[in-house]
């Protein structure tokens, strides 16, 4: 029953190449019919022949020569469909490949980021390669082999029951053979086949997990440990994969045996007929052409059901992550912020990422347009989380917020985030070169806007020093630059995007205080007329804040400015006071 499911699912999956697919259907069934001519002309030549010898006559070209042309004219259209079935089968199923590559792509960017946290993105990626895979062998083989042996197999059986019912009970108890091993063999490898495909995705994760921090594996001597890890998981792989390798090489040696001997016994009963004069030497050839045909479609269609039972679960963990919906989507109704004034009010915000504990606790606070607005607090506060929730990463579990009146999830989530420009604690870049990092703000926008941009944000002097200038490749998440290099190219990016409403989240960290105080003083043009929202641990880059919001377990303990907070002598004076004199405490200790 899965199997089916899975099979019309993937089927199902033809989209808007469906007409072709009835096409190439058509032409299987086509080719299914006229290779039964094939054996029934065989025979009839062969009696024709055998009356020619019985006459002691030469033979006849009258008599046989029609029958060679109409072989030759069945044997031509054979080949016609054969080729057209080859070639757009082909074409069709890397056609629908690349398409669900890409169907599956987009939707896994648009999947919550709890989705992201939870799942690797090795795994997300052996998911998609070795599903997709598994989809293009189905339709290549559906349409080029398994269709038409699926249609022989339902033709040729009553038609060799037709010819001879007595030959052809070996036909059927040969299917039966078949269909009950097959199935006695999938249900006992099916859990060890998703066993096996477990350890495949454990693999996956964990050789994009290492090769993804491979500084951290030589710096800590981790080498061995690492591949051992590896190893382990290979063993584990292979201790599940050997039995349904074995379960399988049984099938193979029981169906060679089973086809053997319905050869045999065809031959025999065949033979015993002939001398009983109820079947002639033609229709006996016919016969074995016809099992010998039946035959090679059920071999076909057991390593059909072999590959599928492999591939089993790769086709449902790929359905299985096509079925997770995106939590986060537009409303019917969302409606298109152009260019937001930038109120911003949280109302009673609440949010936890595992409904256990709360990263985020009756948050409530309005930032006036222009205003900027610092949170600060310790590691873990939820400074970033609740921020977060402003260009709706996740949805607060409840409360409110809204910007310029309207609640973000009234909001279409494209016109939203075009809305909000991040700067985020990490920063994120792509395995491309510098300028197509920036164009990320701006896609319009031009060389020397990107210059400008680079200039900002104290970027452009060591772009240029770059061998290849703004063209350099920055590698996997801007490897080969330095962190405050890193920082800033992530600063001019955001710049680029010029968005109404900004959110720098420890922006300035990496950075030299003789960087940060000049990038401090070109983000206070940049900031000027937006709504900004600012995170920082170095308090001293808070200063000119509107309004500081102190946090603590997701809640907002103090709110003023910088002078009031310090005055009130509360929790954002023992910061300072900790962030101001530990270093000379330390020097002196
Ligand atoms: N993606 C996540 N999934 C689950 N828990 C998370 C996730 N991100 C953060 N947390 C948890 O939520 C809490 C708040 O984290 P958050 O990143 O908002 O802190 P923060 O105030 O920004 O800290 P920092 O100053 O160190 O950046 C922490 O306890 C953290 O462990
Ligand atoms: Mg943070």
């Amino acid at each position: 029953m899965k199997f089916i499911k899975l099979y019309t699912r993937a089927l199902s999956l033809l989209g808007s190449d469906k007409k072709q697919g009835w096409y190439l259907a058509i032409a299987n069934v086509a080719l299914a019919m006229a290779l039964f001519a094939e054996p029934v002309l065989f025979g009839r030549v062969i009696d024709t022949l055998g009356k020619v010898a019985s006459n002691e006559s030469l033979p006849v070209w009258s008599e046989v020569w029609p029958l060679l042309a109409i072989w030759t004219g069945f044997g031509l259209f054979t080949i016609f469909c054969s080729t057209l079935i080859s070639l757009y089968a082909d074409r069709l199923s890397h056609h629908r490949r690349h398409m669900v590559v890409s169907m599956y792509f987009e939707h896994v960017l648009q999947l919550p980021l709890a989705q992201q946290n939870t799942t690797h993105s090795g795994r997300l990626m052996k998911i998609m390669l070795q599903g997709t895979d598994a989809l293009w062998w189905l339709w290549l083989s559906f349409f080029r082999d398994h269709l038409a042996a699926i249609v022989s197999l339902l033709v040729l059986i009553p038609i060799a029951l037709y010819m001879n019912w007595r030959l052809a009970i070996v036909l059927i108890v040969l299917c039966t053979v078949f269909a009950f091993l097959t199935n006695f063999i999938i249900r006992k490898t099916q859990t060890l086949q998703k066993t096996v495909e477990i350890h495949h995705s454990d693999m996956a994760q964990q050789v994009s997990d290492t090769l993804g921090n491979i500084p951290l594996v030589q710096s800590f001597a981790r080498i061995q440990d690492e591949v051992s890890a590896l190893k382990n998981i290979s063993n584990r792989l292979l201790d599940a994969q050997l039995p349904v390798l074995s379960w399988w090489a049984l099938i193979t040696v029981l169906n060679r045996s089973a086809t053997t001997i319905s050869i045999l016994t065809i031959v025999i009963l065949g033979t015993w007929l002939f001398t009983q004069g109820l079947i002639s030497i033609g229709a006996i050839v016919t016969f074995i052409a016809f099992a010998a045909m039946i035959i090679t479609k059920l071999e076909q269609t057991v390593n059909f059901i072999h590959r599928l039972a492999m591939d089993a679960p790769r086709l449902e963990d790929f359905f299985q992550m096509m079925d997770t919906s995106p939590e986060i989507h537009d409303r019917p109704d969302a409606v298109d912020l152009k260019h937001a004034q930038g109120i911003i009010e949280f109302k009673d915000v609440c949010f936890s990422y595992d409904d256990k504990h709360s990263a985020i606790r009756n948050l409530s606070f309005t930032v006036e347009p222009g205003q900027t607005i610092a949170l600060v607090g310790s590691s873990g506060a939820g400074k970033s989380t609740a921020l977060s929730l402003l260009y709706r990463v996740f949805d607060p579990q409840s409360g409110s917020i809204t910007i310029d009146g309207i609640d973000i999830k009234d909001i279409s989530l494209n016109s939203l985030r075009h809305n909000i420009g991040v700067v985020f604690q990490e920063p994120l870049l792509f395995n491309r070169s510098i300028s197509e990092n920036l164009l990320v703000g701006n896609p319009e926008a031009t060389i020397d806007e990107l210059k400008q941009a680079a200039l900002s944000a104290q970027a452009l002097d060591f772009i240029e020093q770059q061998e290849n200038g703004f063209d350099t490749q920055i590698g996997e998440r801007g490897r080969t630059l330095s962190g405050g290099e890193r920082q800033r190219i992530s600063i001019a990016r955001v710049i680029l995007k010029n968005p109404p409403i900004l959110i720098l989240d420890e922006a300035t960290s990496a950075l030299d205080s003789a960087t940060e105080t000049k990038l401090t003083r070109a983000l206070e043009s940049v900031i000027k007329n937006r709504t900004t929202l600012v995170i920082a641990h170095r308090l001293a880059t808070v200063r000119r804040a509107d309004r500081i919001l102190v946090m603590e377990s997701g809640q907002i303990i103090e709110t003023g400015t910088f002078d009031e907070l310090y005055q009130q002598g509360g929790r954002f004076t023992q910061l300072v006071r900790e962030q101001f004199t530990e270093l000379p405490d330390r020097i002196a200790s």
